[in-house]
Order: C-alpha cells, then sequence, then structure tokens
C-alpha cells in the first residue's frame, strides 16, 4: 500500500496536476472553470471538465495507435487523466484548415476562408505578454525551442492535424483550427501533451450552415453564443460513437 498524499504540483486556468506515488506519473484534473482572451473573462461550463476530460482522452489514446507519441496514460475518473510527467515546451502551437479567429483580427482574412494549406503557428506560452506569435527568427531568438525541435513539432502538428481532420470528418464536424502543446520527457523525447479538446479546438457542425448555430466549441463562451454545455456534450457523444465504431 502506497502511503502517498498527492500534492498539487501546478494549478492551471482549466486543470490542476497533483503528484502521484511514481514520481514519473502526474494526475490532471479538469475543472468545469472557463476562461477567455487571457482570463479576462471567466464563467464555469457545466459538465466540461469530464466532458473535455473523455474527449482528450479519447482522442490522446486514438493518435497514440497512428503513431503520435502522447502523455496519456488511463482516464481512471470522468474527469481525471493519469499522464507521463513532462516538461512542458513553452510554445502554443497552432494549426489551421479554416480561417477563423486571431488569424482574421490579425490579417483581414474573412472567416471561414478555406487556407489553401494547413498554417502552423507557434505563440509564446506567458500570459504576462498575452501569448503573442513568434516568427521562427524570434523563436531561435529566444532559444526556448531548437531549431530540429521546431522542424519536429511543426511535422507532428501536421500529421496530428491530418489524423485529426479525418477523425473529426467521421464525427460530421469541420476541425477549423486547433492548439497543441508538447512538453520532453526525461530523455528529452517530445510527447503531445496538454488536452485536445472544445477548448483548444474550433468545431463546426456540418449538419448546420448558419455560422453561429454550428460552432461546437469554446468560442459558444467567448461570444456568449448560449447553449455551450450542449455543444460540448454533443461533441462528446459524437467522439465516443467514432471511437466505438473505430474498435468495432
Ligand atoms: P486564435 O484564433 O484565438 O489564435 O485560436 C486558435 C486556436 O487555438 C483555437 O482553436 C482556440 C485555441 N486556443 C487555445 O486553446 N488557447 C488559447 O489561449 C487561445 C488564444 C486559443
Amino acid at each position: 500500500m502506497s502511503d502517498h498524499q498527492p500534492q498539487k504540483m501546478y494549478e492551471g486556468k482549466a486543470k490542476i496536476l497533483y503528484s502521484t506515488a511514481d514520481p514519473e506519473v502526474l494526475l490532471t484534473y479538469f475543472k468545469d472553470d472557463a476562461t477567455a482572451f487571457n482570463a479576462q473573462k471567466k464563467g464555469t461550463i457545466s459538465g466540461k471538465g469530464e466532458v473535455n476530460c473523455t474527449i482528450a482522452s479519447v482522442l490522446l489514446k486514438w493518435l497514440e495507435t497512428k503513431g503520435i507519441p502522447t502523455h496519456f496514460i488511463d482516464q481512471p475518473k470522468p474527469d481525471e487523466m493519469l499522464v507521463k510527467a513532462v516538461t512542458i515546451l513553452p510554445v502554443e502551437v497552432v494549426v489551421r484548415n479554416i480561417a477563423a479567429g486571431s488569424l482574421c483580427k490579425q490579417t483581414g482574412l474573412e472567416q471561414g476562408t478555406v487556407l489553401p494549406n494547413p498554417l502552423v503557428e507557434f505563440f509564446l506560452k506567458d500570459d504576462d505578454l498575452g501569448d503573442p506569435l513568434l516568427t521562427r527568427d524570434r523563436l531561435a531568438l529566444l532559444n526556448i525551442v531548437t531549431p530540429e525541435q521546431v522542424q519536429e513539432l511543426t511535422n507532428y502538428a501536421l500529421k496530428i492535424n491530418a489524423l485529426m481532420q479525418e477523425f473529426f470528418t467521421s464525427c460530421d464536424i469541420t476541425l477549423v483550427d486547433f492548439k497543441i502543446e508538447f512538453g520532453t520527457d526525461k530523455n528529452g523525447v517530445i510527447l503531445l501533451a496538454d488536452e485536445i479538446s472544445p477548448d483548444t479546438c474550433r468545431l463546426w457542425d456540418n449538419t448546420i450552415t448558419d455560422a453561429n448555430a454550428r460552432v461546437m466549441d469554446k468560442d459558444r463562451f467567448r461570444k456568449d453564443l448560449g447553449n455551450v454545455e450542449d455543444a460540448y456534450q454533443a461533441v462528446q457523444t459524437r467522439v465516443l460513437d467514432q471511437a466505438k465504431a473505430l474498435m468495432a
């Protein structure tokens, strides 16, 4: 019997990390708390912790079977995920298939414009600085990831995008864009970490054409579109159905 008392290692806006008896394993607790615009907007999305943990668990497990190394170990409870301990790289990697969000704001591209190729962008993971967009030269200047790591992250991001597009298309959902984070394990190996969920993706319902009604992700919370819980639950239902179909 282990006498380990879980210690809170880190609390973020949407998750809390706890130690376990094994120093190489951490427990992530997914909260219902929701924030947007660098925490200027705060609220809760009832049931979000369980839904996001479940969706992220299914997707990470599936990506692992497709050759993407991830931090996922197990989902012992609906809102808890056991993960491999990693050092998170301080960059947020965004992949876009369709123009939305900050890309439209910063470039004037019209929302909904289909991009000729997926766009991979790096943002600095620093709330105090407002997570600024980084150029390749700024990445090199800051020296937070090596040029080789930038290439490896870009390759993973594009592969993950192709796989996730395949998965969500089967759910009748368009993967507009998403944000992922990576970490390195004790051997320096890069693993996909954090979560993939309606908090971190833009997901549009293919069965609906109305630009607001089709939104199934955190933009419902960001833009006060209503029915946030229903949208998250609907994503979970479709993701679980697709996972079942894949295993059948
Ligand atoms: P953006 O258009 O606001 O740059 O967001 C791009 C994608 O990244 C979108 O799917 C939402 C996700 N995202 C996060 O997961 N966390 C964040 O802090 C931000 C700003 C975006």
